[in-house]
């Protein structure tokens, strides 16, 4: 596959630059990122997707939501499909996204690893099996990160609430709270050092707890399931996708 890497001075996308050289099979032909220096880099960055002329099968993107509109133009002017790893979106990138997932393939996910779309898997499982249980959701991540909670952290939100639509999220708890509504579900964000990234789902109930938990050793997670997600998307049709697509 000929990538673009949207992203590509940032944390992930020097991982992927290292990643996809373990995939003689795929090759970076172009980078955007519009603070990067272009010299430290094999291949020519640009630092917007107007000034991009190379020809590829496939756009990956770890960068900002800025960048979204860039992107998708891009993408739908030269019929190249996209994976969206960057998180943070709002509901007005939600919309550019479905709207031009009408034209080319789209992925999206807020976690690109195979281990936490099956953690997403085993928290609906668990929310059925124990019903009346207090839900709270624990992400930890490095302290350079710029959003919270985690796009995973929401994943796992909206996988409780398929199963329990009356649960309603509390970010953080201060001062006098009160008691525990049973409808609420705790979401709660640390940040420090270079956490990769750690998500946990308690199920509390009375005199037991179940913790389902997924950490991430290693950033090459995310750039590995991106490819897979690439790969994916250029034997696709449009549409608009996500990782459990890709996995079934
Ligand atoms: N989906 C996943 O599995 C997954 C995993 C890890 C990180 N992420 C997300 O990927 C994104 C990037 O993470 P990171 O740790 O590499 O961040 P980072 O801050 O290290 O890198 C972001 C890069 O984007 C560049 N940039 C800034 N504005 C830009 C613009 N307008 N156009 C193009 N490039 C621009 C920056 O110069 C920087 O090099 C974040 O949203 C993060 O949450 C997703």
């Amino acid at each position: 596959m000929r990538i673009i890497l949207s992203g590509a001075g940032g944390a992930m996308g020097r991982t992927t630059i290292a990643t996809v050289k373990n995939h003689p099979e795929h090759v970076i032909v172009a980078g955007v990122d519009k603070f990067a220096d272009p010299s430290s880099f094999d291949f020519p960055v640009y630092d917007s997707f107007a000034k991009v002329t190379e020809k590829a099968d496939c756009i990956i993107d770890f960068s900002v939501k800025a960048a979204l509109k860039g992107i998708l133009e891009y993408a739908v002017k030269n019929d190249v499909p996209v994976v969206l790893c960057t998180t943070g979106y709002d509901s007005d990138d939600t919309a550019a996204i479905k709207a031009a997932a009408a034209k080319v393939p789209v992925l999206m996910s807020g976690n690109m690893s195979l281990g936490v779309n099956t953690l997403i898997k085993l928290v609906k499982e668990a929310a059925k099996a124990l019903s009346g249980a207090d839900i709270e959701i624990i992400e930890q991540h490095h302290h350079n990160k710029a959003d919270a909670p985690s796009g995973t952290a929401k994943m796992l939100l909206n996988a409780a609430k398929e199963i329990r639509g009356e649960l309603t999220p509390v970010y953080g708890r201060e001062g006098i709270v009160g008691k525990r509504r049973p409808e609420e579900i705790g979401v709660h964000a640390v940040r420090g050092g270079s956490i990769v990234g750690k998500h946990e789902v308690m199920f509390i109930l009375n005199n037991e707890i179940v913790t389902l938990k997924h950490e991430a050793e290693s950033k090459a997670v995310f750039s590995e399931g991106a490819l897979r997600a690439a790969a994916f998307l250029t034997s696709s049709p449009a549409g608009l996708y996500s990782m459990s697509d890709v996995l079934k």
